[in-house]
């Protein structure tokens, strides 16, 4: 029998030992994060999850341990057995004295243990990179040694946040009268949305299962199905071209209740944002939102002033549509206005839902930004599509430098925008025209782009100001250039507000519906809607979008079935619980709070995921594979 493990069981972890255990014989096991020879002494500074634990190996307390910590290297895996003492003292050069050994940054700097036994539980080779803090090692080697990279400290803390918030979530929404039921993962295949990995299946030749992109249609099931009130904290995956907030497979907090509006939705959802941030940072929101709720910005309202449906609110800086006044002032002499403005004059396009836009942001003279910084911004412009980016520097009188207008606009538009601006002398002025999703992308990401430029926006890592925001009345429908028909904004099964209900034929672009977001910082942390219920109003929805009886039934078959046998009024939402966790790690990629992540290619550089398999493997799931020619 071994002598560890098997009749010496740890009685500490790492973290554990104090002043007031001095004397106490202890077993500690763990990794050696340090190994310092001082000749007849050597010090291992002993690491596991909790921390970190002074260990002095002396030969005259045994020599057995001495000579075998004379082997240990870092990263190996040892256990022993000793007596905790103080650190005492030791002479201070810089002081001319005797000082007190402890080290005040470990919480177990005031003791050491002095080893009586040791054992080697497991040698390591020479780890590629260090097990430190920080690093600045590419983070693919991280990835493809993923199991080193985990045991460095911010990793371990973010695994542990994470498990601390989904405690926390399980907790709250049991106490608010949510079940914790699973959905199924193999799923039929459904059009529309993100798009689906698909599964062959070997029992059904030809035929193929796709992966849950999320739990939607079952957990409007449980609600036909009585149920209630519901939660999963649960996987789902999306073949999405990947970003920093972005994983191909990822974990939302899921949620559905029968019986309630948006604001009930909003109730239990602020309420488990508060524990969630108790329970991970131990920050009480209630000191920045005391009455419990987030504020609520309507979606026009955000495009309009950000260009974005989750505007990050750390920092103003509006955008300003000056649309109505170039429509006014006939484009007021700009080449580039005038044919939008004619767009509006002979009915093309329509002020209160516009095709077209012209917008601006004002930086201001304070910002500083030089030539050369502009010309970056107007790359950076060309980079996401825009055709250039127009500028203006106000001059004392008001007149205009620096621009392809200086000399074209008139006196009158001048004056207006300079105004509607709010311009002073030295200000810039940055203006985006043409297709109006174009405008807000290319605007959006320059305001945060500047922000960051002018330190508007905390570095990552060192921001306490948590911006929430629910975003609140979108449209129910989007119009799709490329087909030239209305589509649904979220999806077919959204409650419309009842006043929107007659515009569902004559004007689909104004109907309003129960979708929202929650927003934080800029980023979509939650999305979810009510959902229709109504088996008129849903037969009147698929009309506008041009799906017909026969469709609906083949796509949505089941889900439209469950509803006519007495579905409850119902909605949810889910939030993304890797972009929580992101967040309130204060780090910059999702990958940081992932244990096993993928790459921004979505490959797994650790196991080589995905590999080609055998063509005896394809012909049992009777599936040929086509390369492309390289
Ligand atoms: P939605 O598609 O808005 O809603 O997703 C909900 C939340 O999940 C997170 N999220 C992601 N996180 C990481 N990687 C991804 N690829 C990714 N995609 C989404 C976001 C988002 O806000 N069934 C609906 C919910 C509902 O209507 O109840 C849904 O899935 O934080």
């Amino acid at each position: 029998m071994a002598r560890f493990i098997d009749e010496l069981k740890r009685t500490h972890d790492n973290g554990a030992l104090r002043a007031s255990d001095i004397g106490r014989e202890v077993v500690l096991f763990g990794w050696v994060e340090s190994r310092r020879d001082h000749g007849s002494l050597i010090f291992i500074d002993l690491r596991d999850r909790e921390g970190i634990t002074q260990v002095v190996f002396d030969p005259d307390s045994s020599r057995a341990a001495h000579d075998l910590a004379e082997q240990v290297r870092s990263e190996w895996v040892i256990g022993v057995r000793g007596t905790v003492r103080s650190r005492g003292q030791q002479f201070s050069k810089k002081e001319n004295k005797l000082v007190s050994a402890a080290n005040p940054n470990l919480a177990t700097g005031e003791v050491e243990v002095e080893v009586l036994e040791a054992t080697v539980f497991n040698r390591a080779e020479t780890p590629p990179f260090e097990i430190a803090d920080t690093l600045d090692t590419r983070e693919e080697i991280r990835l493809q040694y993923r199991y080193l990279d985990l045991r460095r400290r911010p990793l371990q803390r973010s695994l542990r946040m994470r498990h601390a918030v989904s405690q926390a979530t399980r907790g709250y929404l049991s106490s608010q009268g949510c079940l914790e039921l699973e959905t199924p993962m193999l799923v039929k295949y459904t059009p529309g949305g993100a798009r689906n990995f698909l599964v062959p299946a070997r029992l059904a030749p030809g035929k193929f299962y796709a992966l849950a992109e999320s739990p939607q249609l079952f957990k409007q099931l449980f609600m036909v199905a009585g149920f209630e009130r519901y939660f999963q904290i649960v996987r789902c995956f999306r073949d999405e071209d990947l970003r920093l907030d972005r994983q191909p497979e990822f974990t939302q907090i899921d949620i559905e209740m029968s019986f309630v509006n948006q604001d009930d939705v909003f109730t239990l959802v602020e309420g488990l944002i508060f524990a969630i941030w108790k329970a991970g940072l131990g920050v009480d929101l209630a000191e920045l939102y005391p009455d419990g709720k987030f504020p609520r910005m309507r979606f026009d309202d955000a495009m309009r002033d950000y260009g974005n449906d989750k505007p990050d609110l750390r920092f103003d800086m509006p955008h300003v549509d000056l649309t109505a006044l170039v429509v006014e002032h006939a484009g007021g002499g700009v080449s580039f206005f005038e044919p939008i403005a004619e767009r509006f004059r002979s009915g093309k396009d329509r002020l209160d839902l516009p095709a077209e836009i012209v917008k601006a942001l004002r930086v201001p003279a304070d910002a500083g930004l030089s030539r050369t910084d502009t010309d970056k911004l107007e790359q950076l412009a060309r980079s996401m599509g825009a055709a250039g980016l127009a500028r203006a520097k106000l001059a004392a009188d008001g007149s205009w430098t620096q621009s392809p207008f200086a000399k074209t606009i008139s006196e009158p538009l001048r004056v207006a925008i300079n105004d509607a601006m709010g311009a002073k002398e030295g200000d810039l002025l940055l203006l985006q025209f043409g297709k109006s999703s174009l405008v807000h992308t290319v605007l959006a990401n320059l305001r945060v782009h500047i922000a960051k430029k002018l330190g508007l926006i905390p570095e990552v890592g060192h921001g306490d100001q948590w911006k929430f925001s629910w975003v609140v009345e979108p449209p129910l429908f989007e119009y799709d250039d490329a087909s030239g028909r209305w589509g649904a904004a979220h999806h077919a099964f959204t409650r419309p507000h009842d006043d929107s209900v007659p515009l569902i034929e004559s004007d689909p672009g104004k109907v309003l519906c129960y979708r929202y977001d929650l927003v934080l910082n800029g980023f979509e942390i939650a999305g979810g809607s009510i959902r229709l219920h109504d088996p008129e109003v849903q037969q009147r929805v698929f009309g506008a979008l041009g799906i017909g009886e026969d469709e609906a039934r083949e796509k949505f078959g089941f889900l439209l079935q469950a509803l006519r046998y007495g579905a409850p009024p119902h909605g949810g939402i889910a939030l993304g619980l890797d972009r929580i966790a992101m967040l309130l790690a204060g780090s910059d990629s999702i990958r940081d709070v992932i244990a096993f992540p993928k790459t921004q290619k979505g490959t797994d550089v650790m196991t080589d995921a995905p590999n080609p398999v055998s063509a005896e493997q394809l012909a049992e799931l009777f599936v040929r594979t086509v390369l492309p020619e390289s």
